[in-house]
């Protein structure tokens, strides 16, 4: 590890990529010396948007004359094995986007490799990282509603894809997708209720379908888990129907419950935490959060999780085996939609 601020290479100038640049420039401990994006022309927009001194469309290269001390992946799911393998090969760190590969054996392969060579990797899982999920994680975790969680209950409604054109300005590639609403959007849900819950994923039963008739993959569906045997969760998610509030996109929760011994906890489409202990009136709890960045500033959050792990030489919350056990959820809901 170089002395002083960490040296970084995105690899990957698209639209996700910014979001990642805004954050590693408020992250005073790192500095991204170049990027990389097989299209030139990207790339160089890229450069010169966020003032980077340096572009490359060949990552092999970029790494080998960069030699940094971690790379930032954010491209395509189907690449990110290929571009792990070079920064591991070099026993540089890497910090990479999700989905971690198309399938979960090609996502177990891409976490052996990691671990064969030794190399700190960090699944860059956000959602786990919004303000408001670490706001939750601490009142769980104080008893303010007690110790003994029963039930889960999170509706997601996106309401950007059930137009016939839905997805193609942002994020064209959803169209085409073959697994969608899990695989891409379900996958954080399921992190962010480990991460809360903290237990073992027990049981699980879904039922996925598509509304949109305009594209391969599944936009709706409802997700039931038990989690160490004793706590139900319902993850009722569509991206096809709207949300009642204006950016559904900030906690991406139209509303978010958590029942517990003690009571209840809720969380709203505008980031507003209620606590309502049991016989007693429900009432706000103020705390920290603001539009900025990705959903509440979660990008920036998950990226200085990432150096202050990586310069502590500690495990990562989101590590690759632990992000195993989400995919190894996502392919038992997957498996259920054949049968
Ligand atoms: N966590 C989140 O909330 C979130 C949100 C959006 C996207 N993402 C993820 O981020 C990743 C990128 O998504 P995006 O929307 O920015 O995609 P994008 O298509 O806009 O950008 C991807 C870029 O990667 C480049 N690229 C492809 N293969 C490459 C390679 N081998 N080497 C170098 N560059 C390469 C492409 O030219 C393109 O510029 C995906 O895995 C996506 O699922 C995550």
């Amino acid at each position: 590890m170089s002395e002083g601020k960490l040296k970084g290479v995105l690899i990957g100038a698209g639209y996700f990529s910014r979001f990642h640049m805004d954050a590693w420039q408020r992250i005073p401990e790192v500095q991204i010396t170049a990027v990389c994006d097989v299209d030139s022309e990207r790339a160089n927009t890229y450069a010169a948007e966020w003032n980077l001194p340096t572009v490359y469309t060949d990552p092999d290269e970029a790494i080998e004359s960069e030699k940094p001390d971690f790379v930032d992946i954010v491209t395509p799911p189907d690449t990110h094995r290929a571009l792990v393998e070079i920064a591991a090969r070099r026993g540089v760190a890497v910090i990479c986007q999700k989905p971690l590969a198309p399938s979960l054996p090609e996502a177990q392969a891409l976490v052996a490799l990691t671990e064969q060579c030794g190399i700190p990797f960090m699944v860059h899982e956000n959602f786990r990282f919004q303000p408001w999920h670490r706001e939750l994680k601490k009142l769980l975790t104080g008893g303010v509603v007690g110790d003994a969680v029963y039930a889960v209950y999170w509706r997601m409604r996106m309401g950007d894809g059930w137009q016939p054109d839905a997805y193609l300005a942002r994020q064209p590639y959803f169209r085409t997708y073959p697994r969608l609403l899990i695989y891409e959007t379900g996958i954080h849900l399921i992190d962010t209720v480990r991460y809360l819950l903290g237990g073992r994923v027990t049981g699980v039963f879904a039922r996925l379908a598509r509304r949109n008739e305009a594209i391969a993959g599944e936009d709706s569906g409802v997700v039931v888990l038990e989690v160490d045997g004793r706590t139900q969760v319902i993850l009722d998610m569509s991206r096809y129907n709207e949300s009642q509030y204006a950016n559904p996109r900030y906690t991406f929760a139209d509303d978010l419950r958590i029942d517990a011994a003690g009571g209840s906890l809720r969380l709203t489409g505008d980031g507003t935490l209620f606590v309502q202990p049991l016989g007693k009136p429900a009432y706000e709890h103020r705390y920290a959060h603001e539009n900025r960045g990705f959903a509440g500033d979660c990008v920036r959050a998950c990226q200085q999780h990432f150096v202050d792990q990586l310069r502590a030489g500690q495990v990562f919350e989101t590590s690759g085996p632990d992000y195993l056990l989400n995919l190894a959820v996502q392919e038992t809901i997957y498996n259920q939609q054949t049968s």
